[in-house]
């Protein structure tokens, strides 16, 4: 791996597609020991994450189900900020073991929104899998499940998650050089 340039700025080397996949496999295995006996519904969320649930979802040997959402943030007509909805979840979410992948939880704020929205429909349980966690940009703790990486609060790209637009198509993850 070397440096790569997206749009106007130079991205640094950071996590290599093998050490990628080396986590994917150790989380893939976790899950398919804790849901053995399960039927889990995978909720991906869109966009970022469609290279992580592919890849993991592969490694799954449980009868497992997935489905994709967007989550939509939009100003309210309050000043209170955000609203999200989730666009896609078509799926009967009542009495279901919900598996929530996540590319990266940055300061929580998205899932923060979205969790009690989706308790709403009354799963049995939820759980949390992300790629990467930027942990000490938490401003909404959220509980995460299954990790891959804690990494610095640094902006990163590749494996599904992009500079404004480019650098999703990137096997391996760059971090914005200083
Ligand atoms: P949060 O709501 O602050 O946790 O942010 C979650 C979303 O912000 C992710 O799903 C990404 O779309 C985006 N994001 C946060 N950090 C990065 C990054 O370093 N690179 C690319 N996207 C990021």
């Amino acid at each position: 791996m070397s440096v790569i340039h997206v749009h106007d700025k130079q991205f640094h080397p950071f996590l290599s597609p093998g050490q990628i996949q080396d986590r994917v496999a150790s989380i893939a295995a976790a899950l398919n020991k804790d849901y053995e006996s399960k039927k889990p519904l995978f909720i991906a969320i869109l966009n970022g994450s469609f290279m992580f649930a592919a890849d993991l979802f592969k490694r799954l040997t449980i009868e497992t189900e997935i489905c994709f959402i967007k989550l939509a943030s939009y100003k309210g007509s309050r000043s209170t900020g955000h609203v999200i909805t989730a666009i896609g979840l078509d799926n009967d979410i009542i009495g279901r073991d919900v598996v929530i992948i996540e590319d990266i939880v940055d300061t929580g704020k998205t899932l923060h929104e979205f969790l009690p929205q989706l308790y709403h429909q009354q799963p049995s349980s939820v759980r949390i899998a992300t790629l990467l966690h930027k942990s000490e940009a938490t401003v909404f703790p959220v509980k995460v499940d299954y990790l891959g990486f804690d990494i610095p609060d640094k902006f990163v790209i590749g494996y599904g998650l992009d500079y404004d637009g480019l650098g999703r198509n990137i096997p391996g993850i760059y971090k914005l050089a200083e």
